[in-house]
């Protein structure tokens, strides 16, 4: 089955057509990064208006990258939340009116299970069960995978999610939108050894995180020591969040029995977390598997991709269209 996937839930227009049989064939994003960075993060109705702009523009360009020829895709996919509602109600729409000009079927898709199965996108996919590390702008989630659709919460975070804490301490420091790339480069220049941030809630035993009050450390030591520390505290920061995620996923794992460990979600691209986790990995005796950078941020490929597992199973949206800006992952329905 060849789907179109439609993804608009917060800052990037993505869209891609997928092949249950050939894979992924076309997809394309583009990114409001430049649009937003006047102000500091994302304005939601400057999002809608973009992605009202970019959709059937990308749609076509993809769809013709997929050399369909003149039929058109089979069948559509969209993300129905979580996210931003009127960014979502853009893709929704959209993937309405096609469905409904082309006739075929259409299925709003979870976001977050876009980014937990994208590792599947790559050419050496992890077998289940795994536990799936999600950290995102928005979630920071252990979640105990045995199947698609099966989905057991391990633990979350109570306050900010790990890329929301990257944001929030980037702006502190003075660095742009979106913060985590931001906070990275810095860091790399930064002296690990000048301070040393806490790894909030490793010192107990549970799998939940709590990542706001790393913000105060660096208002506090940015206080103390002024901007000229800026990468020094970059690097302590981004050693504390990787920190506790490596060992929150260590003892996930543990406590799991799984040997596969996948982490998705744009705070994925971080390049010493990729590092610490396959250290971890390998000292532990478990294989961890990353989507390629380009996919662990927001695209259209994990949606399509999770919509075609979906719809190929049977699945699908009768009348209207769903938007569901809040949206919890173990709501979800499994795979009839
Ligand atoms: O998955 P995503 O693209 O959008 C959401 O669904 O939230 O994730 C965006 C988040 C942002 O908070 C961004 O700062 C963070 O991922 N991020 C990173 C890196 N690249 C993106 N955080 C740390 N290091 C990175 N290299
Ligand atoms: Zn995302």
């Amino acid at each position: 089955m060849r789907v179109l996937g439609i993804e608009s839930s917060c800052d990037e227009t993505g869209v891609a057509v997928y092949d249950s049989g050939a894979g992924l064939l076309a997809h394309a994003v583009h990114s409001q990064v430049e649009l937003h960075a006047p102000y500091g993060g994302v304005v939601p109705e400057l999002a809608s208006r973009d992605h009202i702009r970019r959709v059937l523009p990308l749609a076509r360009q993809v769809l013709d990258a997929a050399s369909l020829g003149d039929s058109p895709p089979e069948a559509i996919a969209y993300t129905a939340g979580p996210g931003l509602a009127g960014a979502l109600l853009v893709g929704a729409a959209t993937a309405g009116a096609l469905a409904l000009g082309w006739g075929i079927p259409k299925l709003g898709v979870h976001h977050m299970e876009g980014h937990l199965l994208a590792p599947l996108l790559e050419p050496d996919p992890p077998a289940f069960p795994f536990v799936a590390l999600l950290v995102s702008g928005g979630h920071t989630q252990l979640v105990a995978v045995r199947a698609i659709g099966d989905y057991r919460m391990l633990g979350e975070s109570r306050d900010d999610a790990a890329g929301e804490a990257f944001d929030k301490t980037a702006k502190l420091l003075g660095l742009g939108y979106p913060g985590g790339p931001a906070i990275a480069k810095l860091a790399a220049t930064g002296d690990p050894a000048r301070f040393k941030f806490p790894q909030p809630m490793t010192d107990r035993p549970g799998l939940e995180f709590s990542f706001s009050g790393l913000k105060t450390f660096a208002i506090n030591t940015l206080a103390e020591h002024g901007p000229a520390a800026g990468a020094d505290i970059a690097r302590a920061f981004e050693e504390a969040v990787v920190g506790t995620l490596r060992v929150k996923c260590r003892r996930a794992v543990a406590a799991t029995g799984f040997r596969r460990l996948v982490v998705a979600g744009g705070v994925g691209a971080n390049r010493r977390l990729r590092t610490v986790l396959h250290e971890i990995g390998r000292q532990e005796g478990f294989t961890v598997h990353f989507p390629r950078l380009e996919f662990c941020t927001d695209n259209g490929a994990m949606i399509a991709h999770v919509g075609a597992l979906r719809l190929a199973a049977g699945l699908r949206e009768e009348d209207g269209f769903t938007i569901r800006p809040r949206w919890p992952m173990d709501e979800l329905p499994p795979l009839p």
